[in-house]
């Protein structure tokens, strides 16, 4: 049995002594829910690093230059046509190398993740109904996959908070696979890709996000835009904005339509505590927006349900 298999069965194991509170007398029911909280937390710190680590040996056993044979016959024989990457993949490196080309790092988003990182890290309260908008799905050990690549903002904080103190500023990129438990229609899929942005130095502004969000949307339609804000809500920036581009007409706008793109904002002093930045001396911003929406503009798309179904025909007439 894996490691990760065997903590996993010590979670279940411990799950069930959830029923013993009941039969406690009242006054030591909540130390009990307490130490098991703790484990629980403990066990599921410890699973998800050894699923890392099992990860990674994986990936370092693959030979991805061996040749590839179906049933023992290779794929010329066979008359199979070369297979390409998916088209998606392909333009979420053009997204992250338009960052790159500004000076920021790539880190790429988990593909599990846990209810610190989905909510409290981002200051969203115990409780509190923007939790439900997430529309989040769970796995029976309380792991989430996560339905947006803003889990990564308390990470990529801690990982280089370092560059602040050497006077540099934090510059991140986020791309990464997230999950909502939605109604799936032309518009709404299940799995899709997001990227997120995170920004810090001593004295950045608004402005400066809202000029790196122009360069970047000119850059990947590769034309100047109009843009423009509006407020909106979440929990992890203060103020918080949409942010919307008009719908060019070379991309079949008629002069009259605004696409939201992404939210944003400047980041919480909460999320910045949390890291263990100080929100007195730094100040930060932060976005987060689709990547599925953004290409089916840029193709002139009208289902995002294609990307994941494997229509060869769809699949083809996008690949390079
Ligand atoms: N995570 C938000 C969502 O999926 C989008 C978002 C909003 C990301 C504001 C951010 C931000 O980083 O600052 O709805």
């Amino acid at each position: 049995m894996s490691k990760s298999a065997e903590l996993k069965q010590k979670l279940k194991d411990l799950n069930l002594e959830y029923a013993k509170i009941k039969d406690l007398p009242p006054a030591e029911r909540a130390d009990f829910g307490k130490k098991i909280n703790q484990q629980k937390q403990d066990l599921m710190r410890q699973i998800a690093a050894a699923e890392d680590a099992e990860l990674d040996t994986t990936v370092a056993a693959l030979d991805i230059t061996a040749p590839f044979a179906v049933n023992g016959t290779p794929p010329s024989l066979l008359g199979a046509e070369q297979g390409s990457r998916h088209p998606l993949m392909v333009e979420l490196d053009r997204v992250t190398s338009i960052y790159q080309n500004m000076g920021f790092d790539i880190v790429e988003s988990k593909q599990l993740d846990d209810e610190f990182h989905m909510f409290d890290s981002l200051n969203f309260a115990k409780g509190h109904p923007a939790r439900d908008g997430y529309d989040s799905f769970r796995t029976e050990e309380g792991f989430i996959p996560p339905a947006h690549t803003s889990t990564m903002q308390h990470r990529v904080l801690k990982q280089f908070k370092p560059k602040l103190a050497e006077g540099k500023t934090i510059a991140v990129v986020v791309p990464g696979r997230v999950y909502r438990n939605e109604d799936v229609d032309a518009t709404h899929e299940h799995t899709f890709y997001q990227c997120e942005g995170v920004y810090v130095s001593e004295d950045c502004t608004m402005g400066n996000m809202l000029a790196i969000l122009r360069e970047f949307f000119e850059s990947y339609y590769g034309q100047k835009l109009n843009i423009k804000t509006q407020p909106g809500y979440f929990p992890f920036t203060e103020p918080s904005l949409e942010f919307l581009i008009e719908k060019p007409k070379s991309l079949g706008g008629k002069g009259d339509g605004w696409l939201e793109m992404l939210g944003c904002g400047m980041i919480h002093p909460n999320v910045l505590k949390m890291a263990g930045i100080d929100p007195h001396k730094y100040q930060g911003f932060a976005w987060g927006g689709g990547i599925d929406r953004l290409v089916m503009l840029r193709y002139g798309l009208n289902d995002v349900r294609y990307f994941e179904s494997a229509k060869l025909d769809f699949l083809k007439e996008l690949a390079c």
